[in-house]
Order: C-alpha cells, then sequence, then structure tokens
C-alpha cells in the first residue's frame, strides 16, 4: 500500500502539471473551458494533498514512524528539512492557490485565475524532488524506475 501510494504521489505530479498547462492557457486566452479544467485540476491538487498528509505522517519516512538519527537536527539535515518542511510547505501553498483560483475561474475572472496558476506552477517546479536534486533528495521522474 505504501509503494502504491508513494508511486501515484510520483504520476500525479505530471497530470497536475499539465493541468495546470492547460488551465493556464485557458486563462490567458480567456476560454470558457477553464471552469471544468479547474475543477479537475482542484480535485487532483486535493487528492495529492491527502496522499502528501499521508506519506508526512506515516509512509516510511512519515513523522509519526521515523525519529531523526542521533546528533541529526532537522533542519541541518537536506534530506529531512526538504521533505519535512520545504515540500509539504511549498506544495500546501500551490494547493491553496490552485483552490482560490479554481474560485476566480468559476466566475470567468480570467486574469487573478491565470496568474494565481502560475504562482501554484512556480511553487511546483521548485518544491518537486526531480532527479538533479541530488543523491539524497532527488526522485525518478516515473515510478518505479
Ligand atoms: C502538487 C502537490 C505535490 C507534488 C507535485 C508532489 C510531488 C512529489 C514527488 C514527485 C515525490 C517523489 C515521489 C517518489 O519518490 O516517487 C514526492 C514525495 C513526497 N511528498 Fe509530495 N508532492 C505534492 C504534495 C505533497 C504534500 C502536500 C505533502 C505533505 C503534506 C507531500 C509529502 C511528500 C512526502 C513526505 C514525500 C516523500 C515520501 C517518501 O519518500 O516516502 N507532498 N512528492
Amino acid at each position: 500500500m505504501e509503494t502504491g501510494m508513494l508511486h501515484l504521489h510520483n504520476i500525479l505530479r505530471w497530470v497536475i502539471i499539465v493541468l495546470l498547462l492547460v488551465t493556464i492557457y485557458q486563462a490567458f486566452a480567456k476560454k470558457q473551458a477553464i471552469k471544468s479544467s479547474s475543477l479537475w485540476l482542484m480535485i487532483t491538487a486535493h487528492t495529492m494533498l491527502l496522499i502528501g498528509l499521508y506519506q508526512l505522517l506515516l509512509g516510511r519516512y512519515g513523522i509519526l514512524n521515523t525519529s531523526l538519527p542521533e546528533g541529526v537536527s532537522l533542519m541541518k539535515s537536506s534530506f529531512f528539512r526538504f521533505y519535512w518542511v520545504e515540500h509539504p510547505l511549498l506544495m500546501f501553498a500551490a494547493i491553496a492557490l490552485i483552490t482560490v483560483a479554481r474560485g476566480r475561474a468559476k466566475v470567468l475572472n480570467y486574469k487573478s485565475a491565470g496568474w494565481l496558476l502560475l504562482s501554484a506552477l512556480i511553487f511546483i517546479i521548485v518544491a518537486v524532488p526531480w532527479p538533479f536534486r541530488g543523491e539524497s533528495i532527488g526522485r525518478h521522474l516515473f515510478p518505479g524506475m
């Protein structure tokens, strides 16, 4: 179950990025279809939030079942700082922006939705553990690789 959750979390990242790109295009091109794409984006983002919370609390490095190694402090370990603080906080912020943007998209406030979604995309690009982030933080582009 744990591996399944991690794989789902990994693959849904691509769904969110593609949906974000489509929705941002629709916002700046003022397309009414933004009403449904922003809804799908929000549903996917909230699903990601639930899976992320599960991983953060109960996953293989979950806060509730992992103790920091002797002599390691949270903010001084790049691994724990990333997975327990930076990644969750930036992703929370991105999901909040996506949620507010959905409200704006619903009433066809295109410009506001567009800027909010663009900010969310930047947060996500910054906070994803891309392979180039190094051996301890970096993860594969696709699950099970
Ligand atoms: C749009 C939102 C998010 C994206 C795009 C995202 C993306 C990712 C990716 C690509 C991984 C690596 C998966 C792998 O190793 O195969 C990951 C791991 C992780 N994410 Fe997220 N994430 C998001 C939201 C969250 C949130 C909100 C939380 C916490 C509340 C969270 C907690 C974690 C944790 C703890 C891991 C490490 C799990 C492990 O190695 O066992 N994520 N995330």
